[in-house]
Order: structure tokens, then C-alpha cells, then sequence
């Protein structure tokens, strides 16, 4: 049976933005946040504490983060890798983060420059800091389906390691097919996996749309009965990490999707497209996604 409701993720304003080839200033991230807001967005990931000389798109998430005006009911989580972004999180007011770990070997060398052994330590001890300090974390992680080096990927291995996020403290692991390579029976086989470990209430899907099966990743993933989405408007972005990633599935298009299912989002479908629109102008391109160019003008 298909749930009443699902809660969407947006994550443009990070994973989005992080990848794009024209970098925003912080005026323009923070009205795309306010939009999305707006728009009936709650979850909102609004930047990373990475190294800005490996992400320069993400560069001043702190005073982002300090100008960022919160609104009651709205969450704004921000990625942090290490101990140095937690410290520059809690210094920006953060009350919500995200870790990230990958699946495979090499993308963890590659995105964050140390194996995954040494990731989960260094991702255990951030976390007991941060819920020490009242700080929401949520997990992520990468290549559950495929690495764009490695190849195929056991899902065995994604639900040991989602457990171990759990474990950590994290209160939801977003299941990340970095690559989008995935395909709808995959990702019902992966869910089948990982709810062996991990209580489905606690997972999400992370998809992206390279190869445009996004939605229809969704669609599978909520039968296995997932609930949680993450989702970019516009469908802007990638990994810059993961050679050829285009952007996460597009919100526009889960919208649609769930809407056409009476399933309730709290987004209001007009404002997410003229999102879309507009963020898609200032970044010189048009909208990826079908919705944002199939909707009627306004
Ligand atoms: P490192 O280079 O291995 O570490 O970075 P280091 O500790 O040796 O530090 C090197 C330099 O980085 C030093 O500066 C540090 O101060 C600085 P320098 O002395 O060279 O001037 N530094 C930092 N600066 C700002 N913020 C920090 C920080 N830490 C160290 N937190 C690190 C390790 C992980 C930080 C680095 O490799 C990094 O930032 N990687 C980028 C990872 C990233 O943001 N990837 C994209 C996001 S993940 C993703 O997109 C996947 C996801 O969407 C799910 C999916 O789709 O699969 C989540
Ligand atoms: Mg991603």
C-alpha cells in the first residue's frame, strides 16, 4: 500500500549548487532557500562545511548560515565531514547536519580522502559531539548501487553500514545512487537489504537522474515503503566527485508523481516550477526537469 504522505528532501541549495559550472553568491542562495520555503518546503539542505578549495560552490556556507533567516517548522541541515566542519557549523548556529560516507573504497579516497574504515571512526566521534550538543545528524551514503569506479556494488555492504550510521546517532540514512545507474528493480532489491538491518521508517533514497530513472527509483522505493526523499529543484546538479553524475531527480518531478497519487507533500506545485525557473535562469541554463518544462507559463 502507497503511504498518505511523504516528506521530500530538498536538497538543490547544496547538492545542486555544489556542482554547477556558474557559483552563486550568497544572496542568491539564501532567496533560492526562502523560495523553497515557500514553495511548502521543510527539509531544506542549504550548504556543506567542506573544504572550499574542494567544493568551491559551497565556499561561505557559515555566513550563510549566520545571515539565513529560520523559519519555525522549516529545518536547514548542512553537510560536515570532519571535526573542522562541525566546529565552523556549531559556530554558524546549525542546529541539524548531515555525515557522508561512501560504500566504496575508492570513492571514499576521492571524496573525502581517507578510507572508509577511517571515515566511520572520524564520522562516529562527530556525531557523539554534535548530539552533544543538540544537534540533529542525519546519514548519507554513496554509490549504494554503483561506484564510478569500482562498478557494482554488494548491497550487503550498504545495509552494514547504514546500521552503523544508526547506531552512531543518526536519525535517518538517505541511501545515495551517487551515479544514478540504478534501476527500479535494483533499488526494491536494495530496500529489501537494508530493512533486514534497519527499520525502512528510517531510510531514504537519494537518486539521481543521470540516467532518468529517478522517479521510477522513487515510485519502486516507496512500494518497499520509504518515505523520505531527497530531491533538487530544477533537478540542478551532481557530484563534482563522480565523473559524468548529473543532478538529483528533480522536486518538480516527485511532486507530480506523488500528487498524481494523492499523495500529500505540503509543496505547492506552481511555486516549485517557478523555482525552478528562476534558479535555472541564474544559472545561465534551462530546467532539466520535464515538469518545470512541460508546465504552462505563468
Ligand atoms: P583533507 O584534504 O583530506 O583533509 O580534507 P585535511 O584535514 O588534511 O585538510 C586539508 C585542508 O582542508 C586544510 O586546509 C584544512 O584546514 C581544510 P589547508 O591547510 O590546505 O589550507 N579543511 C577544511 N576546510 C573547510 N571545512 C572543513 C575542512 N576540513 C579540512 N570541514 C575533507 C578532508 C573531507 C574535508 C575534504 O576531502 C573535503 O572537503 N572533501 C569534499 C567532500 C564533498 O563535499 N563532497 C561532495 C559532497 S558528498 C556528495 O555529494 C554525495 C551525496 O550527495 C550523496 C550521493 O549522492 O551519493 C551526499
Ligand atoms: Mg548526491
Amino acid at each position: 500500500a502507497l503511504p498518505p504522505r511523504v516528506r521530500i528532501v530538498e536538497v538543490g541549495p547544496r547538492d545542486g549548487l555544489q556542482n554547477e559550472c556558474v557559483a552563486l553568491g550568497i544572496d542568491d542562495r539564501l532567496t533560492l532557500i526562502d523560495r523553497l520555503a515557500d514553495a511548502g518546503l521543510r527539509d531544506i539542505e542549504a550548504g556543506a562545511f567542506v573544504s572550499p578549495k574542494r567544493v568551491p560552490n559551497m565556499a561561505g556556507s557559515g555566513e550563510l548560515m549566520q545571515r539565513l533567516p529560520r523559519r519555525a517548522g522549516v529545518s536547514y541541515p548542512c553537510l560536515v565531514p570532519n571535526d573542522t566542519g562541525l566546529d565552523a557549523a556549531l559556530a554558524a548556529g546549525c542546529t541539524d547536519i548531515a555525515l557522508f560516507a561512501a560504500v566504496s573504497e575508492t570513492f571514499s579516497q576521492r571524496n573525502t580522502a581517507c578510507s572508509i574504515a577511517e571515515s566511520m571512526d572520524r564520522l562516529s566521534a562527530v556525531a557523539r559531539r554534535a548530539l552533544d550538543a543538540g544537534v540533529r545528524v542525519r546519514g548519507y551514503l554513496s554509490c549504494v548501487i554503483g561506484c564510478p569506479y569500482e562498478g557494482a556494488v554488494e548491497s550487503r555492504k550498504v545495509a552494514d553500514m547504514a546500521a552503523r550510521l544508526i547506531d552512531m546517532g543518526c536519525y535517518e540514512v538517505s541511501l545515495g545512487d551517487t551515479t544514478g545507474i540504478g534501476t527500479p528493480a535494483q533499488i526494491a532489491a536494495l530496500i529489501d537489504t537494508v530493512a533486514a538491518q534497519v527499520a525502512v521508517t528510517r531510510l531514504a533514497g537519494h537518486f539521481h537522474d543521470t540516467w532518468g530513472m529517478g522517479a521510477a527509483n522513487v515510485w519502486a522505493a516507496l512500494q518497499r515503503g520509504v518515505t523520505v526523499f531527497d530531491a533538487s529543484v530544477g533537478g540542478l546538479g551532481g557530484c563534482p566527485f563522480a565523473p559524468g553524475a548529473s543532478g538529483n531527480v528533480a522536486t518538480e518531478d516527485l511532486v507530480y508523481m506523488l500528487d498524481g497519487a494523492g499523495i500529500e507533500t505540503g509543496i505547492d506545485l506552481r511555486a516549485l516550477v517557478d523555482t525552478a525557473r528562476w534558479i535555472s535562469a541564474r544559472l545561465d541554463r534551462a530546467p532539466a526537469s520535464r515538469v518545470a518544462r512541460a508546465f504552462p507559463p505563468t
